[in-house]
C-alpha cells in the first residue's frame, strides 16, 4: 500500500518537475513534495504502520527517492535558470547602435543674444549699458520727458497703469532722465531692457524690450546722431541692409525722425509683417530736447545730446529674417535653440 503511494509520489513528482517552466514554480513543487509538510514527510509518518521487518527498507526506498527527486530538482533548476538568463539577456539586450540620450544645453533666448551684440557694438564707440525701474513714476516715464498729462501724445503709447501715478514703462526712455540725474555729462549710454504696452498683434507685443541710446557731450548734431546709428545699424545687420530716416515726432525731441530697415522677408516688395511697406520700423531718434535738460537740471546748450530707442525684438526680426514677434515670448525651445551663440 505503501509502496504503491510512495511510487505515485515519485512518478508524479518527476512529471511536474519535468513540466515546469520557471525556477519559481519548479520550487513551489519542491515544498509540496520535499518540504518540511511535503508529500514524502507525510508518507514516513506510513511507516508507523508497517510491520517492523519492513520499516527499513521503506525507509530506505523513501531516501531514495527523497534523493532523486532534489537530484531531479537541482538539475531542472539549473536548466530553467539557464533558460531564464537566456530570455533576459535576449529580451534587454543591449543596442549600442541606438542614438542615446543627449542633454541639450541651454542657450541664449534670442532677445538676449541680439541685446549682447548690440551692447558690443556700442561699447566699440564708447557707450556703457543702463538699466532702470520697470515701474516707473508717471514723473520719469512721460512728465520728465515732456509729455505732459493732457498732451496728446501720451496716446501714442497705450499705458499699464498701476496707480494714478505708477506705470509699467512704456519705453526705455526714462532710463535717460536717471542718467541725467544721477551722472555727470559727458555721457555715452545704452539704456536697455523690457518695455510694456497695451498692443498685440503680428509686428508688436504687449512686452518687448528696447534699446536707448544717448550721448550727451559740448556739441552734439544732427548729424552725429545719423552718423551714430548708421554705424550702429549696419554692424548689426551687415552691409546689405537699407535704412532711411523719416521725420517724426516725438516730445523729448527735437528734431526727431523715425528710423525703418527695408524688409528681410519680402527684400522690400510688401508682406504681411511690414504691412506692405517694405519697410519696417525700428524706433525712434532726435536731438534731446532743451525742456528734458532743463527738467534734469543738465545746462543747456553748454550740453546737448541726441538719443535713439529702438526695439529689440524688431532688430532681431530684421536680422534673423523671423515672420511672427510673437515668436519671441512663446519659449518654444525649436525657436530659440536656432540662436546658439
Ligand atoms: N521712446 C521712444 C519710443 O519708445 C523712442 C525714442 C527714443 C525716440 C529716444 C526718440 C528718442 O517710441
Amino acid at each position: 500500500m505503501s509502496q504503491t503511494k510512495l511510487d505515485a509520489i515519485k512518478d508524479s513528482a518527476l512529471t511536474q518537475f519535468k513540466a515546469a517552466t520557471n525556477t519559481k514554480a519548479l520550487y513551489d513543487l519542491k515544498v509540496q513534495f520535499l518540504g518540511k509538510n511535503g508529500s514524502l514527510t507525510e508518507i514516513m509518518k506510513d511507516m508507523a504502520s508497517l510491520p517492523k521487518e519492513e520499516k527499513p527498507l521503506f525507509g530506505k526506498k523513501v531516501n531514495e527517492v527523497k534523493s532523486l527527486l532534489e537530484q531531479v530538482y537541482t538539475e531542472t533548476e539549473e536548466a530553467l535558470k539557464k533558460a531564464e538568463i537566456e530570455g533576459k539577456m535576449a529580451s534587454e539586450e543591449l543596442d549600442l547602435t541606438l542614438p542615446s540620450y543627449t542633454r541639450m544645453a541651454g542657450n541664449q533666448h534670442p532677445v538676449y543674444k541680439v541685446s549682447e551684440e548690440i551692447f558690443a557694438i556700442m561699447a566699440r564707440i564708447g557707450y556703457s549699458v543702463r538699466t532702470g525701474p520697470l515701474i516707473e513714476k508717471d514723473y520719469y516715464n512721460f512728465e520728465a520727458l515732456n509729455i505732459p498729462a493732457d498732451h496728446p501724445a501720451r496716446d501714442m503709447q497705450d499705458t499699464f497703469f498701476i496707480d494714478p501715478t505708477h506705470v509699467l514703462r512704456t519705453h526705455t526712455s526714462p532710463i535717460q532722465i536717471h542718467s541725467l540725474e544721477s551722472e555727470k555729462p559727458p555721457l555715452r549710454i545704452v539704456g536697455t531692457g523690457p518695455v510694456f504696452r497695451c498692443d498685440s498683434d503680428i509686428s508688436h507685443l504687449p512686452n518687448f524690450h528696447q534699446i536707448e541710446g544717448m550721448c550727451v557731450d559740448r556739441k552734439v548734431s544732427m548729424a552725429d546722431l545719423k552718423g551714430t546709428i548708421s554705424f550702429f545699424v549696419r554692424e548689426f545687420f551687415g552691409p546689405g541692409l537699407k535704412t532711411r530716416f523719416r521725420p517724426s515726432f516725438f516730445p523729448f525731441t527735437e528734431p526727431s525722425a523715425e528710423v525703418d530697415c527695408s524688409c528681410p522677408i519680402c527684400k522690400g516688395k510688401g508682406c504681411s509683417l511690414c504691412k506692405q511697406t517694405g519697410w519696417i520700423e525700428i524706433g525712434g531718434c532726435g536731438l534731446i530736447n532743451p525742456k528734458v535738460f532743463h527738467n534734469a537740471k543738465i545746462a543747456y546748450p553748454e550740453w546737448q545730446g541726441f538719443a535713439f530707442g529702438f526695439g529689440i525684438e524688431r532688430m532681431g526680426i530684421i536680422k534673423y529674417g523671423i515672420d511672427d514677434i510673437r515668436l519671441f515670448p512663446e519659449n518654444d525651445v525649436r525657436f530659440v535653440r536656432q540662436f546658439l551663440p
